[in-house]
């Protein structure tokens, strides 16, 4: 039987912030620190405060509080330390390594999207007792159904769809609505069925201008006095402006319509956590500390079918989740008149 206990392990949140990673913390820290008599300490800003040995003592009392916070109390950056860029980059395994040990770690939790993942994968293999735990509003993470932070999100960009519904009819416009998501369509897809859009773009499925188009003509023949475009921010369209902006310029040098654009941005990341995304970081948390009891490293903590697991870091990092062509919801959208522009 293996001696192995861990006593002390370090938490971090790296890449971009979503609502729950204050749950997730909690859901660690209050279980390695209950169940399993851990101490816990959380680096500041991701990778960062690995680095520079920057990292607050997480006591009980420091975790009350906290479950229906948004943002990360430990603060994020995207400080990738193995991407090499000047010399100082070079040390920076090395100072991670020193520092983890000076510390005296047994186990590091990383929290964060597919960038994190590959991070804790790489971290791993110079010998750090690792655990991922998957993250991101936009639910592209490989290897898990589901990550916190999209359901947040995903109710952010309903209730905006919702409230363009009545403006949109009462002056019978085109209205588009951009959501995050650079190379998943996930928060489109998911906000898109539940508001009630007409056509819904997104980054997988390649879209004609012409078709769109041909779409809202459609619904004014039909007496449909308005229509509601949800777009990922990610489809093809000029860098030099929004998407949404892009399709509303579009879609008015084309069409007889008038068209006003909304763009989200990051109230989708910001804000309390659903409840649903604050059971599935807990779950994921308080999973996580159980993995590093049980000396289950090198892995991603999951949800599969809605049972936790572990996956190993090496399949997950620089993956991504993308909806596929023929997704169920996708086609249920189709069945329903809903375009995606490519039909
Ligand atoms: O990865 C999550 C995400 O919110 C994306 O949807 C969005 O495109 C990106 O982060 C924005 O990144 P940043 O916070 O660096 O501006």
């Amino acid at each position: 039987m293996s001696r192995f206990k861990a006593k002390r392990i370090g938490i971090l949140t790296a890449g971009g912030d979503c609502p729950g990673l204050n749950a997730a913390i909690r859901g660690v820290g209050k279980t390695a620190i209950v169940e399993y008599g851990m101490e816990v300490i959380g680096f500041s800003s991701g990778y960062t405060g690995l680095i520079y040995k920057q990292y607050v003592e997480l006591k009980e009392k420091n975790l009350s509080g906290i479950l229906t916070l948004g943002g990360t109390i430990i603060g994020t950056s995207r400080e990738k330390p193995f991407k090499i860029v000047t010399d100082e980059d070079n040390d920076k395994p090395a100072l991670i390594k020193q520092n983890y040990h000076d510390l005296g770690l047994d186990g590091l939790v990383c929290i964060g999207g597919n960038g994190t993942m590959k991070t804790a994968h790489l971290l791993s293999k110079i010998g750090l007792n690792v655990i991922g735990i998957p993250k991101t509003i936009d639910n592209d993470v490989w290897g898990t159904d589901l990550t916190f932070g999209f359901d947040s999100a995903v109710i952010i960009a309903t209730e905006a769809i919702d409230r363009l519904h009545s403006t949109a009819n009462s002056h019978g416009r085109v209205m588009i609505i951009e959501v995050m998501g650079h190379n998943a369509g996930w928060i489109a897809l998911y906000a898109g069925m539940a508001g009630g859009g007409d056509i819904i773009l997104i980054p997988e499925i390649d879209y004609s201008m012409s078709k769109v188009c041909a779409k809202i003509e459609e619904r004014y023949r039909n007496n449909k006095p308005y229509s509601i475009v949800v777009v990922a921010e990610g489809i093809d369209h000029p860098k030099t402006m929004s998407a949404a902006r892009y399709l509303s310029e579009s879609i008015q040098a084309r069409v007889d319509v008038e068209a006003r654009e909304t763009v989200l941005g990051y109230t989708q990341r910001g804000g309390s956590p659903s409840p649903m995304d604050r059971i599935l970081a807990t779950r994921y948390g308080a999973y996580a500390a159980q993995c590093i009891a049980e000396e289950n490293f090198g892995n991603m903590v999951a949800l599969i079918n809605n049972q936790l697991s572990t996956i190993p870091l090496e399949e997950v990092g620089g993956k991504l989740r993308l909806v596929d062509y023929d997704n169920p919801l996708v086609i249920k959208c189709r069945k329903m008149g809903v375009s995606f522009g490519d039909d």
